[in-house]
């Protein structure tokens, strides 16, 4: 979400005019676009811009996202050379404000939550030729009691499905073959126009469009995971084969305390859904451990999970206290130490199912997305319809570039986080 704010705000400054430069040091204006999801966020921003205030006079600075909705207008009190504090409920207002900016005012704010807007501009500068992102939805109703998001992108606003089509047609128009919806969670997607359409219709509408081959989307909130989705997915070869569906903890009491409107059994009902599709996804989940009050048992719980589910991959996180969240007030904090203990270990496991699943690739065909090249390697960087990283030799034509084409890939070794092949001949 961050990384596509970002290319949005960069669209919209060419658009006023702005030139892109290389370096902070090159640059008049400084944008710092900030995630507060975990850890010490606040504290990185802070040490950051006086790196950039010693870098820098007469310089305009400027802090995005999270980070700033957060703290607000303290930022200009403890760092007096910031000139503007944004978070993202206020970006469809950015233009106005940088003309304040550049009109002299020295604490430009936006920072109302209460807003119905998405932020929408055909101005974004993409960074990747071949994949491109499309916000479906911003914002989050939820309430997990870890979680940060509620507070800093404010509530649910879908757009509308005439503007995410024609978005879609435009990119598909321009080039782009592989599509991925964003939104906190795209789930609970509802068009605010009078045809209505929920996630899953969006979903299929949106892999239909002349010259998209491939749609991804995230991240999906379990509760609202519904099995029309599966459905459209079934019904698309276009919807790639992959689910993200972040469990956070395999302990159903864990769970209630964290405020996920589900129990494990109703997780595990959805990945029974997808596990008996019409095709294989790949499965993959975020988890977090030490939440206060988790016990040796709920944590167990958690690698039986990982054992009965079988995820091509996870990002794993030890909880981290964010202001304003309800999981602030409770008791039952774990210590660090232990927290780290639970993470490694939940790691290792995940490491060995990662190897074990990767090596039963060995032998088969792929089509891969290529990415890029590894020029050291020889190697060509591709990613598979389930998400997985298949880097690969090519021996015909080597000298043309294959990036943003589609090819066969045979599967010829594993490891744990990728796969290495060789393209097939096409005959
Ligand atoms: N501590 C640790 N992890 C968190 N996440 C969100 N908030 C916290 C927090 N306070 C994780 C969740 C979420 C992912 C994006 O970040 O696992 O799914
Ligand atoms: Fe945060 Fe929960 Fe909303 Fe996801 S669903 S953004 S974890 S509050």
């Amino acid at each position: 979400m961050n990384a596509h704010d970002s290319e949005k705000v960069s669209g919209t400054l060419l658009e006023h005019g702005y030139t892109q430069v290389a370096t902070p040091e090159d640059a008049g204006l400084v944008l710092y676009n900030t995630c507060s999801i975990r850890d010490k966020a606040e504290q990185k921003v802070f040490n950051r811009l006086q790196n950039f205030k010693r870098a820098g006079n007469g310089k305009i600075f400027g802090v995005l996202g999270c980070v700033a909705q957060q703290e607000g207008e303290k930022i200009f009190d403890r760092a007096p050379h910031v000139s503007l504090v944004c978070g993202s409920a206020s970006y469809p207002r950015f233009g106005e404000m940088l003309v304040q900016l550049e009109a002299g005012a020295r604490r430009v704010t936006g920072l109302s939550l209460d807003t119905e807007e998405t932020f929408d501009t055909p101005f974004t500068r993409r960074d990747n030729p071949h994949r491109a992102y499309i916000t479906i939805i911003e914002g989050c109703d939820k309430s997990c009691a870890y979680c940060v998001v509620p507070f800093t992108r404010g509530p649910e606003r879908s757009r509308t499905s005439e503007s995410v089509m024609a978005e879609a047609r435009r990119l598909a128009g321009a080039g782009y073959s592989e599509i991925q919806l964003l939104g906190q969670n795209v789930n609970s997607y509802r068009d605010p126009s009078p045809a209505g359409w929920n996630f899953a219709a969006l979903l299929e509408r949106v892999a239909a469009v002349t010259g998209i081959r491939r749609v991804r989307y995230t991240t999906s909130h379990p509760r609202d995971f519904g099995k029309d989705i599966v459905e459209a997915m079934d019904r698309h070869q276009a919807i790639c084969d992959h689910v993200h569906l972040p469990v956070q903890s395999g302990s159903t009491r864990v769970l209630r305390s964290m405020e996920r409107q589900y129990t494990r059994d109703e997780y595990m009902r959805r990945i029974e859904w997808l596990k008996s599709a019409g095709r294989r996804y790949s499965l993959t989940t975020d988890i977090i451990v030490g939440f206060p009050g988790e016990t040796e048992q709920d944590f167990e719980q958690t690698l039986d999970l990982l054992d009965q589910v079988q995820y091509d991959s996870l990002f794993s996180f030890k909880y981290s206290p964010r202001p304003n969240t309800a999981a602030l007030q409770m008791s039952d904090v774990v210590p660090d130490e232990e927290k780290q203990r639970r993470l490694v270990t939940l790691q290792e496991k995940q490491r060995a199912i990662q190897i074990r699943r990767n090596a039963e690739m060995i032998g088969d065909i792929r089509e891969v997305l290529v990415e890029g090249r590894h020029q050291s390697l020889g190697q060509w960087i591709g990613r598979t319809s389930d998400n997985r990283t298949l880097n690969f030799t090519h021996t015909a034509g080597d000298g043309d570039s294959l990036v943003g084409r589609y090819l066969p890939v045979r599967v010829t070794r594993s490891g744990p986080n990728s796969l290495v092949g060789e393209s097939v001949t096409v005959v």
